[in-house]
């Protein structure tokens, strides 16, 4: 017998769910308008319009626990174009940097934000630019909605279903009507499209535990320190590649995407010593493009992406040394080197500390932004990498989704690459808040966590114990990968809709199922004919549209 299989792609409908009450739009429109827009959702719980006053919101009431999104229309007066600030003023004195977007002149930018309370009180939203006068901005259409915990999650999970997943329908054709009779489709998932991944270090090599912990969990990593120019060459003119080969060679042998970590990193300190010494301009850049086609050279083909200038926001040695264009010039040679694989620019404070404005998302923006607009950038495959390293307190979840929606606005991936928190009563509860947000982010297509066993050395997120039993972050982390990916299933073939063909083809639909995006095996079998057996693999991916359907002409 034969199967033909083909999946038809039906319009994506998808972009039109409607998800109100709880509707947030993740998009963040670079578009400036000449009229604020009138937001469409004017009822739903929890959702107010605020009454401004010289750019200030009055006693606003919160209550601890609840997350509250907060959004306005700003424009500038005078100024071409300036970062405009949501500070959060409680009468208790806490004072939460809540959002920001990158406000222009003669038209209105779309500022998004908001407080995870911790605590039961008034507040005052006042919107700002650093060194102005707050007379030098417009703001309109404030808008708040309260969410409570299990409200926020219920949203996260719509977007999943919308973002995550496809709703397939098996179309079946038989020629023969004892072949349909108790005939069942049986779905493996062999590949998940999105990957919660894990840091690793030389320590792998040295312990046949921590490697058998790690292959038996993740499909994705970068190396802490080992690819890194001071591991590399500690000695000018001396390479040594001997425990990043090692390690790439674990990850290849074990099937593990690796993103290599990082061709260059723009703070001075963590030069290798001999560069630090370096004073004449010519020679620093004599030694830094060979690093450059050095490293990206020898792993070309084994690692998915590379981060060029690591933390080129927050530090410009290289700028300072080379000039302005410095960082731009070697994304440049790094994307003739590898133009097929997403360059990071990899930054911290981005999503996880509002209150350092120098890694802030509008900054990380605009630097991503000058290096791809460096003349023969423009094709660049760009991505964004926000290191995550959270403070071991309640995350402020509407700031790091705003943040996310600014980031992802330049349409590049973004990627949370080393996530972690410091221990406190609860770490679990506040990495699982984090983990579900980016996971709930269109714009996030992969997570690396900053993380391992006891042994690693990994002292801040420990998932296992000196005898590899997990700590309870461990447990929280094998949940999600085991949520994150599809359980195997069986879909009968039922009369589920009736709509036979010509010619004498009985024609059966399967009933519309969810399915994880990510590569399948489907079998189809019937217990009582041996012979009616057949597997075939599947892809679940968001180019097949939201809603796909998979057709199977069975010749029996
Ligand atoms: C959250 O809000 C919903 C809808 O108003 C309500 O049904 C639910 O009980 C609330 N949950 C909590 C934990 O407060
Ligand atoms: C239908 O399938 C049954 C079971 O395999 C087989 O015995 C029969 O010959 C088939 N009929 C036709 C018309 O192919
Ligand atoms: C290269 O590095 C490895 C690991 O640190 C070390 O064992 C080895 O001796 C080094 N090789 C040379 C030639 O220095
Ligand atoms: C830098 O490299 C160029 C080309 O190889 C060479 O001509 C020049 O002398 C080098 N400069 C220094 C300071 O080493
Ligand atoms: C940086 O590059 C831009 C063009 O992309 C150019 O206009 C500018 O002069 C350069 N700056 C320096 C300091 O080289
Ligand atoms: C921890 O692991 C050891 C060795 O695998 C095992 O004997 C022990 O029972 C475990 N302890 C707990 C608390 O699970």
């Amino acid at each position: 017998m034969a199967y033909i299989i083909s999946s038809l792609l039906l319009a994506l409908l998808g972009s039109v769910l409607c998800m109100d009450p709880f509707s947030y739009d993740q998009s963040l429109t670079s578009e400036c308008f000449t009229e604020p827009p009138q937001s469409s959702v004017k009822t739903g719980e929890g959702f107010k319009e605020l009454k401004i006053n010289e750019n200030v919101v009055e006693s606003v009431d919160l209550e601890e626990g609840n997350i509250y999104s907060i959004s306005a229309w700003v424009k500038l007066r005078n100024e071409n174009q300036r970062k405009v600030g949501m500070a959060l003023k409680g009468k208790n004195g806490r004072n939460v940097y809540g959002g920001e977007v990158m406000a222009k002149k003669g038209c209105w930018s779309l500022l998004k934000g908001g407080i995870t309370a911790d605590f039961t009180g008034h507040l005052d939203i006042i919107f700002e630019i650093d060194g102005l006068a707050t007379a030098e901005i417009s703001v309109q259409n404030v808008r708040l909605q309260g969410f409570n915990k299990t409200q926020w999650r219920l949203q996260q999970d719509q977007v999943i279903e919308k973002i995550r997943k496809n709703k397939v329908r098996f179309q079946m054709i038989f020629q023969n009507e004892s072949a349909l009779k108790g005939s069942v489709i049986s779905i493996e998932q062999i590949k998940p499209s999105f990957l919660l991944g894990c840091a690793m270090n030389y320590r792998i090599l040295e312990s046949d535990s921590y490697r058998e912990w790690f292959v038996s969990r993740f499909r994705l990593t970068s190396f802490t320190n080992e690819m890194k120019w001071y591991t590399n060459e500690a000695v000018r003119g001396l390479e040594n590649y001997s425990l990043a080969d090692l390690m790439m060679s674990t990850a290849e042998e074990n099937k593990i995407l690796v993103k290599g970590h990082t061709v260059l990193w723009d703070d001075k300190t963590w030069q290798p010593n001999w560069v630090k010494k370096i004073t004449d301009p010519e020679d620093l850049k004599n030694v830094t493009i060979n690093r450059i086609n050095s490293v990206m050279k020898r792993y070309k083909g084994r690692v998915i992406g590379w981060d060029v200038m690591n933390e080129n926001v927050h530090f410009s040695y290289f700028e300072d040394m080379l000039g302005k264009n410095a960082s731009a010039i070697f994304y440049s040679l790094a994307s003739k080197l590898d133009p097929d694989i997403p360059l990071f620019l990899n930054e911290f404070n981005t999503i996880e500390y509002a209150k350092d404005g120098n890694g802030s998302p509008v900054k990380v923006k605009k630097k991503m932004e000058e290096i791809v607009s460096y003349s023969g950038n423009m094709k660049i495959k760009g991505g964004i990498g926000a290191q995550g390293h959270f403070a071991p307190k309640q995350p402020n979840l509407v700031y790091m989704r705003s943040a996310l929606d600014t980031l992802g606005s330049l349409g590049f991936p973004v990627w949370l690459t080393e996530v972690d928190m410091a221990k406190c009563p609860d770490q679990v509860r506040y990495m699982e808040d984090i983990l579900r947000e980016a996971y709930s982010h269109p714009a996030v297509e992969g997570i690396i966590i900053y993380a391992g066993p006891e042994v690693s050395g990994f002292s801040k997120l420990t998932l296992a114990d000196k005898d590899f039993n997990n700590t309870e972050t461990g447990d929280l982390i094998d949940k999600l990968l085991q949520e994150w990916k599809q359980e195997p299933a069986e879909i009968p073939i039922k009369n589920h809709e009736h709509n036979d063909g010509e010619e004498g083809q009985i024609i059966r639909f399967s009933p519309e199922i969810s399915l994880l995006h990510g590569h399948y095996t489907v079998t189809v079998t019937n217990p009582s004919m041996n012979t009616l057996s057949t597997s075939f693999s599947l892809e679940v991916t968001k180019e097949m549209g939201h809603h796909q359907e998979v057709q199977l002409v069975i010749n029996a």
